[in-house]
């Protein structure tokens, strides 16, 4: 039974360092003019409403986005995703933030004629709220995007590899159940036989368990090269171990751009996301 839901979190320092990085690869790979395919295999909604009931119950985007929300100078990867967020909120009086997107929003952002989103969601209502929105776009959006309301993980083998042999994979669960942790690695096992040059996008907390740390540890091993590991904390893990202290991102197949990239983001995204002084970032690639 899934009770995770999006909108608690939205736009909390998670999100920020998963989106600003998504669009980073989502630049990359838009950069040729060859169409590639966008993956996601834990989709979630399409946009939420901050001013809700769910995201103002603990209002997380209030230690995430808002503080990056009024900053004036922010180097060029944040600026991009703060100036994307605002498109979301143009109608928003007096430049405040209401609105955040959903990852296949953001990636929807990007798309071209010839690129394709497959997007996989399994809780009932947030994959029929999803399937809701993309049948509400246009004709071309319509041909382009398909929601499939199924558990992502298959998703990923029935659909790698892509007919245009590129690709950006989401993997973002909400490890609400622990077996996540170990289907991850299969997954990614079994998606780099079928597809071994897709850009994979893997999410995951910083929670006081040691499940995510054996999990790193075994992908580091179990790929060899071409993986970048990074982590981004914003406070000392709580007392009563509940609730995340940060979060991290494991990347496949990353562009070369994406090491620079973060060491001139993360030193500033602890600055404006940490919450104590056990606030850091770590950064470490294997890339060929
Ligand atoms: C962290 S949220 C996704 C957030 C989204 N990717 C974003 O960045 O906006 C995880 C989502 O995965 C969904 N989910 C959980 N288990 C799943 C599974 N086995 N397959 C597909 N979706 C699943 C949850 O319902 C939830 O909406």
């Amino acid at each position: 039974m899934l009770s995770y839901r999006h909108t608690f979190h939205a736009g909390n320092h998670a999100d920020v360092l998963k989106h600003c990085v998504l669009l980073h690869l989502l630049d990359y790979l838009t950069q040729k003019d060859k169409a590639f395919w966008y993956i996601d295999s834990h989709a979630g909604a399409a946009s939420h409403d901050l001013r809700s009931d769910w995201a103002q119950k603990n209002a997380e985007f209030d230690s995430g986005i808002s503080r990056l929300w009024k900053e004036k100078t922010l180097p060029p990867a944040l600026a991009e995703y703060v100036a994307l967020i605002r498109t979301f909120n143009a109608d928003v009086a007096d430049g405040a933030l209401r609105h955040y997107p959903g990852s296949s929003r953001i990636a929807l952002t990007k798309l071209r004629a010839g690129d394709r989103m497959r997007l996989f969601e399994l809780h009932p209502s947030e994959s029929q709220t999803l399937q809701h929105f993309y049948a509400g776009q246009s004709r071309q959006i319509q041909q382009q995007v398909q929601v499939q309301a199924m558990d992502g993980f298959d998703g990923l083998r029935a659909v790698l590899p892509p007919a245009p042999r590129r690709a950006l994979v989401l993997i973002d669960p909400s490890y609400e159940d622990k077996n996540d942790y170990l289907r991850v690695r299969s997954a990614l096992a079994d998606a780099m036989q079928r597809f071994a040059t897709g850009v994979y996008l893997l999410w995951y907390p910083l929670v006081q368990r040691r499940e995510p740390r054996l999990m790193i540890d075994a992908l580091k091993k179990q790929f060899a090269q071409n993986w970048l590991h990074v982590t981004l904390t914003v406070k000392a893990p709580a007392e009563d171990g509940f609730g995340l202290h940060g979060s991290g991102l494991f990347v496949l197949n990353p562009p070369w751009t994406l090491p620079g990239m973060l060491k001139t983001t993360l030193p500033v995204l602890t600055r404006l996301l940490g919450q104590d002084a056990q606030a850091g970032w770590s950064l470490d690639s294997k890339i060929q």
